[in-house]
């Protein structure tokens, strides 16, 4: 049986990195995502990154490490909340099983709160929520093979509704 694979995209904060570990420990499978591949191979953090050289240089960095992990992946792979903003990464995904991890903007206030360490937050959250939503949720859902939402449920269940979608 060959080993199984699954993408997951979403919002930061949505729960991509905790659901993903669950689905890949259920599976018997690995996790690995693409933030953590950029800062292994950066040696420094994605908001270093992106106060150093600025956001376009973070996505130049993200697209490579994204097209890489795509190339050769087994298990869980996690995408960052803004790697479908790029139309190549969003071809490449064609095809693939991708789950799109949503949720409503009140439920991302909540969840992310006032957390500065996420850089496209830093001022007004939830504007800020509002406007990547408006902006994102048609590119999420246009890559999605399925849709699992996540408002009110623990990640044991989302986890299980991802493992369900499969
Ligand atoms: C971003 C999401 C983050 C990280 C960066 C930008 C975004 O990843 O790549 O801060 O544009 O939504 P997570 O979704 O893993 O938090």
């Amino acid at each position: 049986m060959s080993a199984p694979r699954v993408i997951l995209v979403g919002p930061m904060g949505v729960g991509k990195s905790t659901v993903g570990e669950l689905v890949a420990e259920r599976l018997g499978c690995a996790y690995r995502d693409t933030d953590g591949d950029i800062v292994a191979e950066q040696g420094r953090t994605i908001a270093d990154i992106f106060v150093d050289e600025g956001e376009p240089a973070f996505r130049s960095i993200e697209k490579q490490a994204v097209h890489r992990a795509l190339a050769g992946y087994d298990g869980v792979l996690a995408l960052g909340g803004g790697a479908i903003l790029d139309a190549d990464t969003r071809a490449l995904l064609a095809g693939q099983p991708v789950v799109y991890l949503s949720m409503d903007v009140e439920e991302a206030v909540k969840r992310t709160g006032l957390n500065t360490a996420r850089p496209l937050l830093a001022v007004n959250p939830r504007r800020q929520w509002r406007e990547l939503m408006d902006a994102r949720r048609h590119l999420y859902t246009e890559v999605a093979t399925a849709v699992v939402a996540t408002d009110g449920r623990t990640p044991e269940e989302v986890a299980q509704a991802v493992l369900d979608a499969l």
